[in-house]
């Protein structure tokens, strides 16, 4: 697997899963464009330990569910770097609570944040793929998408979302050598998960058949290979990484 000559940007990769992307794709030789929200301090660490390694990075701090960040982020990647290769949704939030109780408001964020950020940086980056004939489109869904899970249905209807979403964009812009998969994980042991309280995740533990919650480097190989050459077969697609769930 060799990224040598791409460029990439990783959404929401100020930690957890993000970061791993971004540490394993800037690994393969992807220049990476590292952003995050709030506050930079994580993100320019990330970038710190990319450029460690030798390769290109650019810190973007932009709220991807807005438009007009949406468009800095893309403008700043071009001014820098003149293309965009890969893109990988990753940037997500979670606002759990039952359906009954679940404000309008909290619905609205998880579906911006989640979903609509999809929309709007796909939408930002597809022109100059298909001109470059060569692109990767990859986002971050989640098992909670495919199965439902209590107490997230803004999150599942937005994990859900992105997998509909990348099916017919992969359809809109196979003929433009742009492939666009997601990945649907699991459990993983990031902060996101490091909330749930102890007894559930020894409970969700024992419904995963290989015995424990994945890394975020687990979802990261499997990121970089739908990035890669070698995957260019492969579009519309959902890859489960869940250990076997
Ligand atoms: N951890 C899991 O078990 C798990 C499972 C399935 C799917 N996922 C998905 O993987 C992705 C990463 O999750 P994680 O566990 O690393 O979560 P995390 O909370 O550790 O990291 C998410 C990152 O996204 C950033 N972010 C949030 N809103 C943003 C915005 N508007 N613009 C830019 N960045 C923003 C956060 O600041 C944070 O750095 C998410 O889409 C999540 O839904 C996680």
């Amino acid at each position: 697997m060799n990224l040598s000559t791409k460029v990439a940007i990783v959404t929401g990769s100020g930690r957890g899963i993000g970061r791993a992307i971004a540490l394993k794709l800037a690994e393969v030789g992807a220049t990476v464009v590292v952003n995050d929200v709030g506050d930079a301090k994580p993100v320019e660490a990330v970038a710190g330990e990319i450029k460690a390694m030798g390769r290109e990075c650019l810190p973007v701090m932009a709220d991807v569910s807005l438009s007009s960040d949406v468009a800095r982020l893309v403008e700043e990647t071009l001014a820098a770097y003149g293309r965009i290769d890969i893109l990988v949704n990753n940037a997500g939030i979670n606002r759990d609570q039952l359906l009954l109780r679940m404000s309008e408001e909290d619905w609205d964020k998880v579906l911006a944040v989640d979903l609509k950020s999809v929309f709007l940086c796909t939408k930002a980056v597809l022109r100059h793929m298909a001109k470059q004939r060569w692109g990767r489109i990859i986002s971050i869904s989640s098992i909670v998408g495919i199965m439902g899970n209590k107490g997230q249905a803004n999150y599942a209807a937005a994990k859900a979302g992105i997998i509909g979403f990348t099916r017919t964009i992969a359809k809109e812009v196979a003929s433009h050598g742009v492939t666009v998969n997601a990945v649907a994980p699991g459990f993983i042991d990031t902060e996101m998960t490091q909330r749930l309280k102890e007894e559930w995740k020894q409970e969700l533990k024992r419904h995963i058949p290989l015995g424990d919650f994945g890394s975020p480097r687990d979802v990261a190989e499997a990121v970089a290979f739908l990035a890669s050459e070698e995957a260019k077969y492969i579009t519309g697609q959902v890859l489960g990484v869940d250990g076997g769930m």
